[in-house]
């Protein structure tokens, strides 16, 4: 059983304005907080105000404000000055993924917070128990990590450091529900957590194979899709194992680990793309060769797409539960 929390009554902040900080503001904002954004680096202000606003239309052209825009947007408040988060009993760090500038940032944060704000990091790859050292009162500190669009997925990581209090962790797992999150509930920090570990043994496999030519960019992304991306959205690994039968598993796996690649060598198409510069759909320049338009027409896409997938996951989630 839930405890009742009075979200309205919980300020939260958000540190950090790029593409995550802004949306999870939003899903802050949208979910019932008051939010408080900083912005921590000069000149990103008026930016960052016209991208929340974006975000807020977009959740409202998605269906997901319960309110009016205004409602939510006189809640969100934007400033430089780390002060604006004296009241926050939450602050989620969402900045580059580099140690010392998440250092200065934590800095900033408990010198305006109480010592029992909780502080999250939405970090994808940095322990969190070398991320909490940094921290006074390290007990506070944990790992959320969102997805983005962070108002629209139900994608969520919580994850302890050694050094985290379990009444945090707790009290941040029980709100993450009050946000619309399925989460998961990490007790110790691994690095890459789960989902990026599961992504990361089928990268290295998928590369494997395709630089040894024994498949193509467009076939694996056909059988990830129409294989895998047909059921995954309906039921989990060890849900789809128990609808397949375990024995076949057992033999399958006899036979298949032994193949799989085990290296530990960043795939020479990787290190290739990243020396030319190459950024993926943003840039209009990835595996893919994209024009600018169809680039936007992508990503338009994947928003509408989430919207959807969302509701399609909620309701088979009822019929399951039925
Ligand atoms: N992009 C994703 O899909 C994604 C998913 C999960 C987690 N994350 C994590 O979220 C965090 C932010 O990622 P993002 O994609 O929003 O990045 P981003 O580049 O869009 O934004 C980073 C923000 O960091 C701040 N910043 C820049 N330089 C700084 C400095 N020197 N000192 C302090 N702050 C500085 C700025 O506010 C900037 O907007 C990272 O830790 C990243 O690993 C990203």
């Amino acid at each position: 059983m839930r405890k009742p929390m009075d979200i309205s009554e919980i300020e939260t902040g958000v540190v950090g304005l790029g593409m995550m900080g802004s949306s999870i503001a939003v899903a802050l904002c949208i979910a019932g907080h008051p939010v408080k954004a900083v912005a921590p680096v000069k000149n990103e202000l008026e930016n960052a105000k016209k991208t929340i606003a974006q975000l807020l239309q977009h959740a409202a052209d998605s269906g997901l404000l319960q309110q009016s825009k205004p409602h939510y947007w006189k809640r969100i408040t934007l400033s430089e000055d780390y002060s604006i988060l004296q009241n926050c009993r939450l602050v989620q760090e969402c900045v580059i993924e580099d140690k010392n500038a998440k250092s200065r940032v934590y800095q900033k944060i408990a010198d305006q917070t109480k010592v029992d704000t909780v502080i999250s990091s939405n970090t994808s790859a940095i322990p969190v128990s070398i991320l909490q050292d940094m921290v006074p009162e390290p007990g506070r500190f944990l790992g959320i990590h969102w997805a983005e669009p962070a108002y629209m997925t139900r994608f969520m990581e919580i994850t302890k450091g050694e050094k985290t209090a379990d009444s945090h962790a707790n009290w941040v797992y029980e709100l993450a529900h009050l946000w619309g999150k399925e989460p998961t509930f990490l007790q110790k920090d691994i690095r890459g957590f789960v989902t990026n570990r599961l992504m990361y043994a089928v990268y290295r496999e998928i590369f494997h194979l395709i630089e040894s030519g024994e498949t193509s960019i467009e076939d694996t992304d056909k059988a990830f899709r129409y294989d895998a991306g047909s059921w995954m959205t309906f039921m989990g690994i060890f849900e789809r194992m128990d609808q397949m039968g375990l024995s076949d598993f057992r033999e399958t796996f006899q036979r298949v680990f032994p193949k799989l690649s085990n290296t530990s060598r960043v795939p020479e198409m990787m290190q290739e793309m990243v020396a030319g510069k190459v950024r993926g759909v943003q840039q209009a320049r990835g595996l893919y060769a994209y024009s600018p338009e169809e680039a936007r027409a992508w990503e338009n896409a994947f928003a509408k797409f989430n919207k959807e997938i969302y509701q399609l996951a909620d309701n088979y989630q009822k019929i399951k539960n039925e």
